[in-house]
């Protein structure tokens, strides 16, 4: 059965993560100034659809939202019910369609760094020439290799990521043009390791 955490905490997470922030704004700006009207955007790691799928749904654009956690996408269906979305894992799901821009945001970096190349590599198979991709992933990275976890309302959550200099090179490798690379969250030296993010194009 396909699951994450996250279907113990949706509710909980859902009424904290209700407005985008300052920064993903600028993001989303930059991610579809070029889309035309109805355009279709791929959100992996959708969560509850709010804010980000809300946001682009509200510029006209349709929405495929991909999520391990049923509960989260619940709450998505309820939201955006014209919208189309999938229980599956981003490692894992297949499509033969392509997007004219996708999002990938708070979610790859619950993923082992060693599988970021082949969910990067295939958004750039889904991706239209020229389609933009956002993602974020960590900040600080240690070289243990194998990631860590924290908890979050009681429940243990993965985290792993490719350090920045090495996702921005694995993206370009992959076939993308870098069109905004930066730590969008600091770390503290604490618990908060930052977040960096990236928006890329395909290249044409
Ligand atoms: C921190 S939430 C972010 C949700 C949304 N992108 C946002 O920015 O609000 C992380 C989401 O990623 C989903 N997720 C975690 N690992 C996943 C995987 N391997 N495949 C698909 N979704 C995953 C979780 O279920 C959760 O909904």
């Amino acid at each position: 059965m396909i699951s994450t955490p996250y279907d113990h905490i949706a509710d909980r997470f859902s009424a904290l993560r209700t407005t985008l922030f300052p920064k993903e704004r600028e993001y989303l700006a930059l991610l579809l100034e070029s889309l035309a009207e109805r355009s279709t955007v791929l959100d992996l790691g959708c969560g509850t659809g709010n804010p980000i799928a809300v946001h682009i749904a509200s510029r006209g654009h349709r929405i495929v939202g991909v999520d391990g956690s049923e509960a989260m996408l619940a709450i998505a269906r309820k939201q955006l019910p014209e919208h189309r979305w999938i229980h599956d894992l981003m490692e894992h799901v297949e499509f033969d369609e392509v997007f004219d821009a996708v999002v990938c945001w708070d979610s790859l970096f619950h993923l082992p760094r060693q599988q970021y190349q082949p969910v990067i590599s295939k958004i750039h198979r889904w991706l239209v020439p020229g389609g933009r991709l956002m993602v974020s992933s960590g900040g600080l990275v240690d070289d243990s290799g194998c990631g860590f976890t924290d908890t979050m309302f009681d429940h243990e959550f993965f985290y792993d990521s490719l350090p920045p200099d090495l996702m921005v090179s694995m993206m370009e490798e992959t076939g993308f043009n870098i069109l905004l690379a930066e730590m969008c969250d600091q770390p503290d030296g604490g618990r908060n390791k930052g977040k960096w993010a990236t928006v890329t194009s395909k290249k044409v």
